[in-house]
């Protein structure tokens, strides 16, 4: 933890470690990304009051496969996870999307010694480790508010333990492929040796599911993408004209990625900060990646950054998998 840390008991029992991350600067990454040939915005600015309820309405349609093929998964295999995370361990999840995989987990584990969320949304995490503490009387839990994409320590209580990292939702496919493996390495470092990870990694599959998941019939994911463009607006002083770009979305197969962009359907320029973009029309900016891999890809990836492939499962159409990796000693 760091020196400005603080604990504060919570009413539900839950032990609170603000480590104060700093927040992203918004209008720097933007004006950035504007300025960049070809253009991009970075998507964790997706995730605004609207973005995060448009996110979870996304994870409800039936395009969307990820979220309900991989809570599936993680019951029916859930006799084979305990078994392979083993006895008294504590878990350290990073970020807390939604409270039903914790709870997930929690059953399938024997005798979980304490429950760490890392998330950097305050309310929201405190709300989730609050259910969780409700749930599971029998389990420390904790709730640490931290930017889990830089170093941050764990609270000195959970000391000693076998540590297992839990990162659920195949977030990691949000990464590069060269950010991923060293966000894996510091994984690594943060379970030490004897700890372990457990994730979900969305699989490479056939083309047309991947574009549907993405550009969904009732234009969620389309008003979720374009969200990005009014949070500009609103926080920023831009004057993007949301009607004047579309949402696109696909399956790149040479990058093994879903890209989406943001179209412009016209000749067009937008201030932001009282900086002017021009956009040209049939020009995109770049949004988001979503890469997806094959087991044996993903497990190359966590090889590189100091694991070994325990065990991993998919669903019976191959849609999603989830690994349970060990760190290699040293
Ligand atoms: C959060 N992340 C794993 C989602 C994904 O599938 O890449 C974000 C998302 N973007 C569009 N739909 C969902």
């Amino acid at each position: 933890m760091t020196p400005e840390s603080h604990r504060t008991a919570r009413p539900a029992a839950v032990a609170f470690h603000d480590l104060a991350p700093a927040p992203a600067d918004f209008g720097a990454e933007v004006l950035a990304g504007l300025g960049a040939e070809p253009k991009t915005l970075p998507c964790k600015f997706f995730y605004d009051q609207r973005g995060s309820a448009l996110f979870q309405e996304i994870c409800r349609l039936p395009e969307y496969y990820p979220t309900r093929t991989e809570m599936a998964l993680m019951g029916a295999c859930a006799a084979d996870i305990g078994a392979c995370a083993g006895p008294e361990c504590v878990v350290v999840e990073y970020g807390i999307g939604s409270v039903d995989k914790a709870r997930l987990l929690l059953r399938a584990l024997d005798r979980p010694r304490a429950y760490v969320a890392v998330d950097i949304s305050r309310e929201h995490l405190l709300a989730a480790a609050e259910t969780l503490a409700d749930e599971f009387p029998e389990v420390a839990v904790h709730a640490v508010c931290a930017d889990f994409t830089r170093p941050f320590g764990l609270p000195p209580e959970v000391d000693g333990a076998r540590r297992l990292a839990f990162f659920p939702g195949s977030t990691l496919g949000n990464f590069s492929p060269a950010e991923a493996r060293d966000f894996l390495a510091a994984i690594a470092d943060l379970v030490g040796d004897g700890g372990g990870l457990l994730i979900g990694i969305d699989l490479k599959k056939d083309t047309a599911v991947l574009d549907a998941a993405y550009d969904d019939a009732r234009g969620v994911t389309a008003a979720f993408n374009l969200n990005l463009l009014s949070r500009i607006n609103r926080e920023l002083g831009g004057t993007f004209a949301l009607d004047a770009f579309r949402h696109e979305a696909g399956y790149n197969p040479a990058e093994g990625r879903v890209e989406m962009h943001l179209v412009s359907l016209a000749d067009q320029t937008a201030e932001v900060h009282g900086r002017t973009f021009a956009f040209a029309a049939g020009e995109t900016v770049h949004t988001e990646n979503s890469y997806k891999y094959t087991v044996a890809e993903f497990q190359d990836l966590a090889r590189g950054a100091g694991f070994t492939a325990e065990d991993a499962w998919t669903d019976p159409d191959d849609l999603f998998s989830i690994h349970c990796l060990r760190r290699v000693a040293g």
